[in-house]
């Protein structure tokens, strides 16, 4: 007899960027050759100065238990990135360290959304937002935006999205899988709104075209900043990330984290102190890779037929019409993989929004890139 399993389980959806990627390891072991361009992990090597410090911890016993807030030394040196990032004067205190953005975000949102409540957010957005938001019993209240409109937030369509039971307005900038970059103007008027703001920052610093992020921190103390080190360090597997919470909220997050983490991991944290003490140069270099994918991937694209409205400005995805070609996204997706050998995401995994979407990453070399482009010419005349 098959166990009764909880609502908040069945009820969660795939994340459709890892089902396709599951099903290309499927193809791999059977020998097949496949060109991922479908999750959002950077190919780079993480941080230089990362594997060394976390060694150097293992090594000197940095094994244990941390405070289960983070290191205090840590704690210290995100507060000075944000300060050095946005002139913010954020107090360590405010900072709650966590096994990646991930469990930030699980941190977040059950402090701020019980049974019943309403959480705001735009759509197409990032797959796991409605899925941490149902999981605390709350409901994702979805806000389109247009790609004709750069996916500005509507700061009026926000607002009538507003009910006494919303608690919480959600900014991904710049967003996945859109790119977009909402200006320092909607993050005012979202602001003025008078709710919470839960703004994801984690693709800060990969950003094109002259665009700059605005963080909620510069705008309102009322704000719950969701960042970490996956993406701007290519440190994706380290699992390493940060919430950065008004102070009245600390101690609520601090007993959760005891309870359901304890703390994150030791020697991880090191090489996040070590990271950010010592930037160097990785960063500019990764940035000035991604920018010649960026061009070699838009233009590509754009050639084959599909159609894109704007041109991304921040992290490291290009969202494409490819309504030309099917309008079902998943059954599109999975066709590109079967037959192209190409690993892309279905816009479905992004709201119903984005149906008939697809989300291209472009964390995978130029070559890769372009032999991409080259398989997806071949295989798409045959899907009109
Ligand atoms: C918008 C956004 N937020 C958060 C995350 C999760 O990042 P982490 O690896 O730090 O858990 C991702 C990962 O793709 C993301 O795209």
């Amino acid at each position: 007899m098959p166990p009764k399993l909880a609502r908040r389980t069945t009820e969660m959806r795939p994340f459709l960027a890892m089902e396709v990627m599951e099903r290309a390891f499927e193809m791999e072991r059977a020998g097949e050759n496949v060109i991922h361009l479908e999750i959002g992990e950077p190919d780079f090597p993480a941080h230089p100065a990362a594997a060394n410090a976390c060694i150097h911890a293992i090594e000197s016993g940095e094994t244990h238990y941390t405070d289960s807030r983070g290191l205090s030394a840590l704690r210290e040196a995100i507060a000075d990135d944000h300060r050095r990032r946005f002139g913010v004067d954020v107090e360590p205190e405010r900072i709650i360290v966590s096994n990646g953005t991930s469990p930030a975000m699980l941190l977040v949102f059950s402090l701020l959304v019980g049974e019943g409540d309403e959480v705001v957010l735009a759509t197409p957005h990032y797959p796991c937002y409605p899925n941490f938001i149902r999981m605390s019993g709350g409901v994702p209240v979805l806000v389109p935006t247009d790609p004709a409109a750069g996916y500005a937030m509507d700061v009026e369509a926000v607002r009538r999205a507003l009910t006494p039971r919303t608690r919480a307005i959600v900014v991904s900038s710049p967003a996945n899988p859109t790119g977009a970059v909402q200006s320092e103007e909607t993050l005012r008027g979202l602001a003025s709104l008078g709710i919470p703001i839960i703004s994801d920052e984690i693709y800060d610093g990969l950003l094109y075209d002259g665009a700059k992020v605005t963080s909620a921190l510069q705008i309102s103390d009322d704000a719950y900043v969701l960042d970490g080190f996956s993406k701007r360090y290519a440190m994706t597997g380290y699992r390493l990330g940060y919430a950065i919470v008004p102070l009245e909220s600390v101690r609520a997050i601090q007993v959760m984290q005891q309870n359901l983490f304890i703390s994150a991991n030791c020697f991880v944290q090191h090489a996040g102190v070590a990271v950010l003490r010592d930037q160097g140069d990785a960063l500019e270099e990764m940035l000035a890779a991604y920018t010649r994918r960026r061009r070699l991937l838009i233009d590509g694209l754009r050639e084959l037929g599909f159609r894109l409205p704007v041109e991304p400005k921040g992290a490291f995805y290009v969202f494409a019409d490819a309504r030309a070609f099917d309008s079902d996204s998943l059954r599109l997706a999975f066709a590109l993989l079967e037959r192209a050998k190409v690993g892309t995401t279905p816009g479905i995994d992004f709201g119903e929004s984005g149906e008939g979407w697809l989300r291209f990453a472009y964390a995978n070399s130029e070559a890769a890139i372009e032999a991409a482009l080259e398989r997806l010419a071949a295989v798409l005349p045959t899907l009109r």
